[in-house]
């Protein structure tokens, strides 16, 4: 066992040029970490909310699991650059078996302690980093007694407590947070995102945007505290989060028109309540998009027409529903001649994306993040605290009949393109749109 665990890591080591961290692999049993039931005998207010967050699900959320299970595992197997993928995924979704050395782990399906995903122990025995600015799993850990936690005056007879300027730090964040891929491309930096924005200047943490603070019991047998931290760690997979987090202003250059005229209609998006940019993270499956519709006094529909930039890349900014891409997950699973699924799900056609496209090392867009050569192409995000403005054109049909012409601006978010989520047979729910915000704006069509 030992044998195996010192050959494993010197592969690790030996195939992972730009992962080079990864410190604590294997070297832990699973005994030296208590289940994160043991803890709510006491915390049950906080594992509660860490129970109902992609924190416990890290795992085994049915995603989580195909994407490690049926594309990465198999690749890492088959192509020796991408081969340290086989522990990298672990190590930040399921820590617990990475620092054991459990490397695959079985499916969740087996339910073993892999399945705590990202646990209370793992986050209260880290103790830093071995990068200043982290990235790829580089936490240093030392699990036991001792549990590191933000305050200075917490007792507990049941484990000793150790003030940690660390864990109120956002760099405990980014060592899960950034990521490489084996190729050198940031696939992840929702840390150096917000490390060169304004909230950073601010001093607004992740913590204090992910763990809002609030009164809360912190223990059983502990003070009720006023400004407790919960551990709620909302993001995109909670539509009470999503809404509204970009805000939709519409203008026209008009306030009435004639049929034959033509308008413009001018929407602006303000990122004010993200501190990074939406979408961050994931970003080889995510996508925000903005949908631009007229409804005429008789209810019939028009599309709004975009006006295009003019940017480097910005065809990858503009649905167009003939576009294919993601073939390397046919490639992987091995099915014959394989061109790809529709690249922006079912995004009507013509409509802009806020997305940051990846591309594999033939040139094809894809979603596999750590087949990933190249994401610098175009990154058309909103920054926090940055506007958006997006020009549209609509010619008033000749025949249109006067009366009231309600323009509306909707904006969606998706966490994975719908066709890649058929293709890989996910829950709907899984890839259905969520409504991030909705503006609407009248004018009046006149003869
Ligand atoms: C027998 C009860 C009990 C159990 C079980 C328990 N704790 Fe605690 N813990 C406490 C008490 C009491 C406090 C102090 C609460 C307060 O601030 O008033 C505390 C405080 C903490 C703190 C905050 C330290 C600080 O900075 O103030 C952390 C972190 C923590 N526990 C983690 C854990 C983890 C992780 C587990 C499971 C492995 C766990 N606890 C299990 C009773 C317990
Ligand atoms: C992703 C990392 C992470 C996980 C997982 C996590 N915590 Fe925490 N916990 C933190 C951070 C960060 C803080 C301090 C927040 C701050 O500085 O605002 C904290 C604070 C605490 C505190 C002190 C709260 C207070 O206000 O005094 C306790 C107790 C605690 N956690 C227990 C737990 C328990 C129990 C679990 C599992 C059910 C858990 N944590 C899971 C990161 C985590
Ligand atoms: C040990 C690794 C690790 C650490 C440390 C960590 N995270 Fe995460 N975090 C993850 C993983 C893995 C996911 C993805 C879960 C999934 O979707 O399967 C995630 C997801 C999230 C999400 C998205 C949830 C959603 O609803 O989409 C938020 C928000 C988040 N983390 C915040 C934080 C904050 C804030 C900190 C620091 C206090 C932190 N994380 C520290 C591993 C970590
Ligand atoms: C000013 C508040 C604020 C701060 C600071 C902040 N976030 Fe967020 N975060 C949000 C909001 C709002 C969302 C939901 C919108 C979205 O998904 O972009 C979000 C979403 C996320 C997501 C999901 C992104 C996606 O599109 O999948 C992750 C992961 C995340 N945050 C992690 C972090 C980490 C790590 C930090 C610190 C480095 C941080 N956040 C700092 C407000 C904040
Ligand atoms: C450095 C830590 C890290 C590594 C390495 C890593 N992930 Fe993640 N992963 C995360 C975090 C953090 C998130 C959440 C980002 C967000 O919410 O946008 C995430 C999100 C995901 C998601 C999206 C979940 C959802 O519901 O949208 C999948 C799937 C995933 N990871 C699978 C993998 C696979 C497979 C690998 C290995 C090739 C891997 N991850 C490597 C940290 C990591």
């Amino acid at each position: 066992m030992r044998r195996w665990r010192a050959v494993l890591l010197g592969l690790f080591f030996a195939l992972a040029p730009f992962i080079a961290q990864g410190a604590e692999m294997g070297k832990f049993q699973y005994e030296d970490f208590k289940s994160p039931e043991r803890c709510r005998t006491c915390h049950k207010e906080i594992y509660q909310e860490w129970r109902q967050s992609l924190m416990s699900q890290s795992f085994t959320h049915h995603w989580d699991d195909v994407e490690y299970f049926k594309l990465a595992l198999p690749h890492a197997l088959k192509l020796d650059k991408v081969a340290e993928v086989k522990g990298g995924c672990i190590a930040c979704h399921a820590p617990l078996a990475f620092l054991t050395g459990d490397i695959p782990p079985k499916t969740p399906a087996a339910g073993t302690r892999a399945n705590e995903g990202v646990s209370c122990e793992i986050c209260h025995s880290i103790t830093g980093s071995t990068e200043k600015e982290p990235f790829n799993f580089s936490y240093t850990i030392k699990p036991g007694k001792v549990k590191f936690g933000p305050r200075k005056d917490g007792r507990s007879s049941f484990h000793g407590v150790e003030y940690s300027e660390f864990i109120k730090s956002p760099e405990l964040c980014a060592t899960c947070h950034d990521e490489q891929s084996p190729y050198g491309a940031w696939v992840k930096e929702t840390y150096r995102e917000w490390n060169s924005g304004p909230y950073a200047r601010e001093g607004a943490r992740c913590q204090d945007c992910h763990m809002y603070r609030a009164p809360g019991k912190v223990a059983r047998s502990g003070k009720l505290r006023s400004d407790m931290a919960h551990h709620a760690f909302h993001g995109a997979h909670f539509p009470n989060k999503m809404g509204g987090a970009v805000d939709i202003a519409l203008y026209a250059d008009v306030n009435q028109a004639s049929p034959g005229s033509s308008v413009k209609v001018r929407a602006e998006l303000f990122n004010g309540k993200v501190g990074h940019y939406m979408p961050s993270g994931s970003c080889e499956e995510r996508m925000l998009w903005l949908e631009m519709a007229a409804i005429d006094a008789e209810g019939k529909t028009y599309y709004l027409t975009l006006n295009k930039k003019g940017f480097k890349g910005e065809e990858y900014t503009i649905s167009d529903g003939k576009a294919f891409a993601y073939q390397a997950m046919g490639e992987i699973m091995g099915v014959k001649e394989f061109g790809g699924v529709k690249r922006d799900g079912d995004i009507p056609d013509g409509v802009r994306i806020f997305r940051r496209p990846f591309f594999d090392p033939k040139g094809r867009m894809t979603i596999c993040q750590w087949y990933t050569a190249e994401n610098s192409i175009v990154d058309y995000r909103i920054g926090p605290r940055e506007t958006k403005i997006e020009t549209y054109s609509w010619d008033i049909p000749q025949d249109m009949s006067p009366g009231h012409v309600k323009i509306t601006a909707t904006l969606y978010y998706s966490l994975v393109p719908s066709s890649v989520g058929e293709f890989l047979e996910l829950m709907p729910s899984e890839y259905a749109p969520v409504k991030v915000n909705t503006a609407t704006l009248d004018i009046e069509v006149i003869k």
